[in-house]
């Protein structure tokens, strides 16, 4: 089995390391020429953006061939994900696969403009992470298939995000409203954990360039808690408890 996935604050690589199997990040994939990947199962695992996949997941659907008889799509999410079963069976189908089963775990949300990250850790053990995921373990394990429903209410609920996620929160350029404080000592810890390599460090700062996949692996992993958004909801960072730093470094870099 083979699991590629996607981070910013590890949940998703806490959860693709669970599953098993072979662990290929998508942000290193992506910097390949041609992306192949052949094996019995295939998953994705990446969190839920404006009830969608990241950027970068979409456009790895687009770029890698892969050939398999079971794929399948696991995403982490924090407070609900729309329609992102019904996107993953179209970008599934765009690359010519059958979108064997898809599920998605509760866990933190990482969204800073809306969550308190106190308050998403203080009640995640309601969330019973770890049956949610015992239980997509299982599923895969025996090979489950789910069939997902696109309806014409799925389709405009559809459009309606993706006008939200082109207009308001998912912008290549998301990363130029960023601040940097003066914690910031220029470790460069921001430009090795970010998937899409959208940050400069120099002597003179960091440098935020337009093609940002607005994961907020800066903002979560950053040492000196030194980079901000123009709107936060609580004073804390996250990263899930059973990954560091450095997983995050080697994921991303
Ligand atoms: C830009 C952005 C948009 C998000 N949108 C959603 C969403 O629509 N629904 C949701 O439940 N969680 C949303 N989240 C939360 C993440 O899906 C969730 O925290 C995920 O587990 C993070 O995975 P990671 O730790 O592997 O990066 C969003 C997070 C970010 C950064």
């Amino acid at each position: 089995m083979t699991i590629c996935y996607f981070t910013a604050s590890g949940n998703c690589l806490y959860v693709a390391r669970t599953i098993g199997g072979t662990q290929l990040s998508i942000p290193q994939l992506m910097r390949r020429e041609t992306i192949r990947i052949s094996d019995e199962a295939v998953g994705v695992v990446c969190p839920v953006y404006n009830a969608e996949m990241p950027m970068m997941v979409r456009d790895f659907m687009g770029k890698a061939h892969i050939e398999t008889d079971y794929f399948f799509f696991i995403y982490t999410y924090g407070a609900g994900y729309g329609e992102a079963y019904a996107h993953a069976k179209l970008a599934a189908e765009g690359a010519g696969l059958t979108l064997s089963y898809v599920n998605a775990i509760q866990m933190v949300d990482n969204f800073l403009p809306y969550f308190d990250m106190r308050e998403q850790i203080d009640t995640l053990p309601q969330k019973n992470v770890e049956g949610q995921l015992e239980a997509v373990c299982r599923d895969i394990a025996a090979r489950k298939t789910v069939d997902v429903r696109i309806t014409d209410v799925t389709k405009d609920r559809m459009a309606m995000y993706r006008k939200r996620l082109a207009d308001v929160w998912l912008r290549k350029d998301t990363a130029l409203s960023y601040s940097v404080n003066a914690d910031c000592i220029r470790c460069g810890v921001c430009a090795k954990v970010c998937p899409a390599n959208n940050i400069t460090v120099t002597a003179e700062g960091l440098t935020f360039s337009d093609h940002c996949e607005v994961c907020y692996a800066c903002l979560h992993n950053c040492p000196q808690h030194a980079i901000h958004l123009p709107k936060e909801a609580g004073t804390l960072q996250f990263r899930n408890e059973h990954v560091t730093l450095k997983d995050i470094i080697e994921a991303n870099e």
